[in-house]
């Protein structure tokens, strides 16, 4: 039966993860995958979590089966944090949201509903994306193609042909876009440059699906959300996932989100009733533990206030090391303009260095990136910063 079936290659991403763990050597640094690690180098437990699941032990409930669309509250809380808890769009109940299992998983519930809507249409995203981007879209049947995003000689984004692109896109075509802290470049739009996006979306009749995995890595949780707003107020149907994996740090409990913002009322009546096929179809429907920790945090005044703070201090304690990291490679010598690392936001810096320079990373120094040159800032510390400035400063000098 499987005498036919090829190896397949490892994940880009968490296939770096594997490589790690089977690496024997001390000191080495895992800068690949997109988790924030304390200033010990350790995966934190947030208080606000830690509080929250210590009153769910005190009193613990028994676990039946969520509805398909996951934890009423759960999802109310989502929108709150999406659209604004007294959001006119919400209040005209006018958002279908569901649990998901990630963000991957709303991505993924979206292009499941997406190709059952319009099975011809392309789905554009950006040059280049998140890893997974591609792969899921052209599993859930599409054709994946790119739209150009990151420009290497003004190591920025390169705006008008993003623009162009859009603007020659066929109508119906889905966009997939970074809300925030674009991955793996971590370069933004500016408002003004999302107003001219969102305009381009409209004129085009495109579908913009929004990936919003970082929400208050980059300047601020409402900050970091505007780009919302402004689909609103272009009266747009998209869509929206949201992860709490990075900003709770449950990555393992995998509690994320899909909202799609639809005309009326009885429009998302319908399309929520569509979502929960996609769901009840795939995996039934989702786990109760992370969602519930999330719903209890954010509807909880003083755990809210508790996480935003300690968001707050992840986002702050990132900014010091691209500044560190930066100040460290000067010391060591390199002769580049590195201001770059400092404009870039979110979890990760795109370096730069080419897939050859990210391998001897990895085989000479135990220092692991993804092979497009993006680096996790947020796995540096004191401690392993070091190794890591040696290690590129090695590379860029050879
Ligand atoms: C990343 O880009 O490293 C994260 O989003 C984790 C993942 O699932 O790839």
């Amino acid at each position: 039966l499987f005498a036919a079936v090829e190896m397949a290659p490892r994940d880009p991403i968490l296939g770096l993860n594997e490589q790690f763990n089977a690496d024997t050597r001390p000191g080495k640094v895992n800068l690949g995958v997109g988790v924030y690690y304390d200033e010990n180098g350790k995966l934190p437990l947030l208080k606000c979590v830690a509080r929250a699941e210590a009153a769910m032990q005190a009193d613990p409930k028994a676990r039946g089966y969520l509805p398909i669309d996951g934890i009423a509250a759960y999802d109310k809380a989502v929108q709150g944090l999406v659209f604004g808890a007294d959001s006119a769009i919400l209040a005209a109940k006018r958002v279908a949201t569901v649990q998901a299992i990630g963000g991957t998983g709303g991505l993924k519930i979206g292009a499941d509903f997406l190709k059952r809507l319009n099975p011809t249409a392309k789905v554009l995203i950006s040059d280049p994306s998140w890893e997974n981007h591609r792969a899921l879209f052209s599993n859930a049947g599409f054709t994946v193609e790119t739209y150009p995003y990151y420009d290497a000689a003004s190591r920025g984004i390169n705006f008008e042909g993003l623009l162009a692109a859009l603007s020659a896109a066929a109508v119906g075509t889905v966009v997939v876009l970074h809300a925030c802290c674009h991955n793996p470049t971590g370069y933004d739009l500016t408002p003004a440059q999302w107003e001219q996006v969102v305009a381009a979306v409209k004129a085009r009749g495109l579908v913009a699906f929004l990936d919003m995995a970082y929400q208050g890595f980059g300047e601020g949780i409402a900050e970091d959300g505007a780009v919302i707003q402004q689909f609103l107020a272009a009266d747009l149907d998209f869509f929206v996932s949201t992860s709490f994996s990075k900003s709770f740090s449950l990555y393992g409990e995998r509690v994320g989100a899909l909202s799609v913002v639809c005309a009326s009322a009885e429009e998302t009546t319908k399309v929520l009733s569509q979502l929960k096929i996609v769901i009840r179809t795939n995996y039934s429907n989702p786990p109760t533990h992370g969602a519930q920790v999330v719903a209890n945090v954010l509807s909880t005044p003083a755990l809210r206030q508790l996480w935003e703070e300690e968001l707050a201090g992840m986002r702050q304690r990132i900014r010091l090391m691209r500044t560190a990291l930066v100040e460290a490679l000067l010391k060591a010598g390199a002769q580049q303009d590195l201001s770059f690392v400092t404009r870039q936001k979110g979890m990760f810096s795109y370096s730069g260095l080419t897939a050859a320079q990210m391998q001897r990373l990895r085989s000479e120094f135990g220092v692991y990136g993804v092979d497009s040159g993006r680096i996790c800032v947020a796995a540096l510390n004191e401690h392993n910063l070091p190794r890591v400035v040696q290690a590129i400063a090695a590379v860029i000098h050879d």
